[in-house]
């Protein structure tokens, strides 16, 4: 685990009271969006010390360098120093963008992660990667810079749209996918979301996430078998961010994984049945994407700017059998083209 406190549970919140009494800085600011300003500040409130509020709007279209100069701008309006704290209450877009505003302002601030979807408090919110988007592309600008805790408070999730819950439940499965075969075959079988017992998933998630992050910080290795399903779901994702009907991150990430899982059978590192098992259940838990062929070229060429290659080369997370990732395993764009037909005819 990391050497900075993650709290998850009902008493998350007060930990976090407990926490800050102890703790000394000059100020204090929440950042949320409009949504977590109205669903989640309200229940954070009773349990801060005096402190401002800056609430932006809600949304990946807003992750940009124009949010963050109206964060700047409110920073500097408030006379914030370097001993200043900042709060992230919202999910992994107010974390990545809040955070990287936070440590990017007179060269550094602290802050706390406060997650509030499930996609942030499983995966987002851990580990350090901050940045936002920037002309199209995900996650273009960014930096890495650890908070100094994180704070899980699962009734948050109370308000969250069931289709958010169901998009975080993505990066929930890639965990088992990648490190955990022995609780594999229990999810698998879990295909009413509604019935899922939140709590444990969340533990069990940022265990294994912790526990990567903590062997490999900066994704020199290790790190990289948590993009399994990234490269393409993230070129999906960013091909959609424009479009009328984004997809949310982690239906593009199960597209990801079914085509992963794919190239990963091709490659004999999966069984033939472990790829029919994978794509059954996210296929189930997942509304279909409808592909055209004219999407392809752009997703492959969105795939050459994943943040992952090297030397002009795509590299790619597959899976070595269910529990186990293979990390840096080039790929082609024939791989892409033969990976997202496979996706389009298990429809
Ligand atoms: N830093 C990392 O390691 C990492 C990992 C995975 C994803 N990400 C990033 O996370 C982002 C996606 O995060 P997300 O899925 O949490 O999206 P999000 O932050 O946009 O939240 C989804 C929506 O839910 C609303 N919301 C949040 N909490 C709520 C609550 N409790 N009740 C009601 N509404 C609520 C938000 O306002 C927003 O409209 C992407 O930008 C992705 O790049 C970062």
């Amino acid at each position: 685990m990391p050497d900075y406190p993650i709290q998850i549970g009902d008493q998350a919140l007060t930990q976090l009271t407990s926490w800050l009494e102890g703790a000394s800085f000059s100020q204090l600011l929440v950042l949320d969006d409009t949504h977590t300003h109205q669903h989640c500040y309200p229940k954070l409130v009773p349990h801060l010390p005096a402190h401002a509020v800056h609430t932006v709007p809600a949304g990946e279209q807003h992750k940009h360098w124009q949010t963050c100069m109206d964060i700047w701008q409110a920073m500097t309006d408030l006379a914030l120093d370097r001993k200043a704290l900042v709060l992230n209450l919202g999910g992994g877009v107010m974390g990545d963008m809040g955070g990287f505003a936070a440590a990017t302002y007179k060269r550094g601030l602290d802050f706390i992660q406060i997650p509030t979807t499930l996609l942030a408090m499983v995966d987002a919110s851990v580990g350090g990667k901050l940045g936002i988007d920037f002309e199209g592309y995900k996650n273009h600008i960014g930096l890495y810079r650890e908070p100094l805790g994180v704070y899980i408070f699962p009734p948050f999730l109370g308000t969250l749209p069931a289709e958010e819950v169901r998009s975080g439940l993505a990066e929930v499965i890639k965990h088992h996918l990648i490190a955990d075969a022995a609780a594999w075959p229990q999810l698998r079988h879990q295909t009413d979301l509604h019935a899922l017992a939140l709590e444990p998933i969340i533990r069990h998630s940022v265990q294994i996430k912790a526990d990567i992050v903590a062997a490999d910080p900066q994704e020199r290795g290790l790190r990289k078998a948590l993009n399994f399903g990234h490269t393409i779901g993230h070129a999906l994702e960013t091909l959609r961010l424009a479009s009328p009907h984004p997809l949310l991150h982690g239906e593009a990430i199960a597209v990801g994984m079914i085509a992963e899982a794919f190239l990963s059978q091709q490659r004999g590192l999966l069984s033939t049945e472990a790829l029919a098992d994978v794509t059954e259940y996210l296929r189930t838990i997942y509304p279909a994407v409808s592909l055209d062929e004219a999407d392809i070229d752009p997703i492959i060429q969105l795939a050459y700017h994943d943040k992952k290659n090297e030397g002009g080369q795509i590299l790619c997370t597959l899976l070595a059998g269910i529990g186990h990732a293979a990390v840096n395993q080039p790929i082609v764009p024939a791989d892409i083209r033969a990976a997202l037909r496979y996706y389009a005819q298990t429809g």
